[in-house]
C-alpha cells in the first residue's frame, strides 16, 4: 500500500507590515474593533515587485529544501490561489518554471480559501493511487491587490503570503489519512470578486462600481464558517477512524479567532489544540493553512507522529478538512545542491525562450510561403 507523506514545507511573507493603526488612517475603524471582532493585529502587504507567483516560488524552494528534493523530481505542481497571477496561464506554470520543475505537470485550483486543503487532498489521492511519486502543493496570495482600501468591511481582513507542502509516496504508514470536500454554490454571492471574468469583463463601468474588488457579506460568511469548521473536521476524523481527542493539533484556516473558537467548541477541544497566527498575518486565504503549519513546526508544536487535522472554508461556498499523521522529511540524498540546480534550470529556461524567438524568426523567413 502507498501512503502520501508531507515531507517538505515552506512559507514566504512580504516584509511590509500594515498594522490596524495604519488602516485606521485609511477608513473609519480602530485597533480595538479589529482585534476584538477578528483577532487580527497586523498583516503583510506585497511589494510592487512581488506577486502571487514570486511568493509561491520562494515558499516552494523552502519546502523543497526541507524535503531535500530537487524540483527535477516533482511529478506535479498544484497552486491554489484566490488572487492568481492571471486568468491564464496558470500561476502553477510560472512556479513550475521558476523552481525548475522540468518534469512536472502544473495547474491551478480555485476554491477560494479552501483551495489549499482541496489541493493537498487531490495530491494525496494521486500519490496513493500510485500514479505520482512527488507533488508540490502551494497556496499563494496577493489579495491586497483585490481589496478596496475604502471598504472597512473587507480591507481589515486580508493579507499577502504563500505556503507550500511537498508530498511524497512511501510504503511507510502515515501521512494524509482522509479528506472531505464540500461546496454550496447557492452561497456564491456571499463572497466574490464579481468583475474580471467572462461574466463581467473589466470595463469602465465595473471599475467605477468597484466590482473588481472583493465583495463580502461578512455576517453570512461568519455564520456559514462557524457551522462547517467543526462538522468537516468531524467527518474527516470519522473517515480515518480517529476521535477529536486523538488530535495533537488542528490547523484551521486563519480568518477570524471567533470562527476558530466556534470550531473548538464544536469539537469539544481546548483552544490550545488550535494553531492560531492570524494576529500577525490576517486572512491569507489559501496560504493560511501552510503558513500556520510551518510556524507550528518552527515553534515545536508539531512533531513526528502527531495526529493532526487541517480545516478550511471559503468563497464558493466551499469547505473541507483533512486528517494526517505528521512525519517530516525523508532521509533523502539530494542529487544536486539547490543553488546549482536552480542556476541550471534558469539557464535552461532562458535558452528555451531564446530558441523560441529564433524559431519564430526562422519560421517567418523560410516558412512564409509554405503550404500547410
Ligand atoms: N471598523 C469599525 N466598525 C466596523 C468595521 C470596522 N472595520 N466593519 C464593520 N463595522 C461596523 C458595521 O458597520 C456595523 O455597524 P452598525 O451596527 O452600525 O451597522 C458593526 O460594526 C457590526 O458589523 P458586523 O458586520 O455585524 O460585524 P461582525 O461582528 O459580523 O464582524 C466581520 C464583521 C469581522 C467581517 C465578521 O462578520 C467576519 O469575520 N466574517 C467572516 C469573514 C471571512 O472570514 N471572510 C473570509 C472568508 S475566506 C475566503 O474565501 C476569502
Amino acid at each position: 500500500m502507498t501512503y502520501a507523506h508531507i515531507t517538505g514545507w515552506g512559507k514566504a511573507l512580504p516584509e511590509k507590515i500594515l498594522t490596524n493603526d495604519d488602516i485606521s488612517k485609511l477608513v473609519d475603524t480602530n485597533d480595538e474593533w479589529i482585534r476584538s471582532r477578528t483577532g487580527i493585529r497586523e498583516r503583510r502587504i506585497a511589494a510592487d515587485e512581488e506577486s502571487s507567483a514570486t511568493l509561491a516560488v520562494d515558499a516552494s524552494l523552502r519546502a523543497l529544501e526541507v524535503a531535500n528534493l530537487n524540483a527535477f523530481d516533482l511529478d506535479l505542481v498544484i497552486v491554489a490561489s484566490s488572487s492568481p497571477e492571471h486568468i491564464f496561464p496558470a500561476t502553477a506554470s510560472i512556479v513550475q518554471d521558476g523552481i525548475g520543475a522540468i518534469n512536472a505537470g502544473a495547474f491551478d485550483i480555485l476554491a477560494a480559501c479552501t483551495g489549499f486543503v482541496f489541493a493537498v487532498n487531490m495530491a494525496a489521492q494521486a500519490i496513493k493511487s500510485g500514479s505520482m511519486q512527488s507533488v508540490l502543493v502551494v497556496g499563494a496570495e496577493t489579495l491586497s491587490r483585490f481589496v478596496d482600501w475604502t471598504d472597512r468591511n473587507t480591507c481589515i481582513l486580508f493579507g499577502d503570503g504563500a505556503g507550500a507542502f511537498v508530498l511524497q509516496a512511501s510504503e511507510e504508514p502515515g501521512g494524509v489519512f482522509s479528506g472531505v470536500m464540500h461546496s454550496d454554490g447557492s452561497g456564491a454571492d456571499l463572497l466574490s470578486i464579481p468583475a474580471g471574468g467572462s461574466k463581467e469583463p473589466v470595463s469602465e463601468i465595473t471599475l467605477a462600481e468597484g466590482n473588481h474588488y472583493i465583495q463580502m457579506e461578512g455576517k453570512g460568511v461568519f455564520k456559514f464558517a462557524t457551522r462547517v469548521m467543526a462538522s468537516a473536521t468531524k467527518e474527516a476524523l470519522e473517515k480515518s477512524g480517529l476521535e477529536a481527542e486523538d488530535l495533537s493539533l488542528v490547523i484551521p484556516h486563519q480568518a477570524n479567532t471567533r470562527i476558530i473558537e466556534a470550531a473548538a467548541r464544536g469539537l469539544k477541544l481546548p483552544m490550545d489544540k488550535f494553531m492560531v497566527n492570524l494576529d500577525k498575518y490576517g486572512n491569507t486565504s489559501t496560504a493560511s493553512v501552510p503558513i500556520a503549519t510551518v510556524e507550528a513546526v518552527e515553534s515545536g508544536r508539531l512533531n513526528r507522529g502527531d495526529k493532526i487535522a487541517f480545516v478550511a472554508f471559503g468563497g464558493g461556498l466551499s469547505w473541507g478538512a483533512l486528517t494526517a499523521e505528521w512525519t517530516g522529511p525523508y532521509p533523502i540524498e539530494r542529487k544536486v545542491p539547490q543553488k546549482r540546480y536552480l542556476f541550471l534550470a534558469k539557464v535552461r529556461s532562458v535558452l528555451l525562450r531564446a530558441l523560441r524567438v529564433v524559431e519564430g524568426m526562422l519560421w517567418g523567413h523560410y516558412g512564409r510561403d509554405r503550404k500547410l
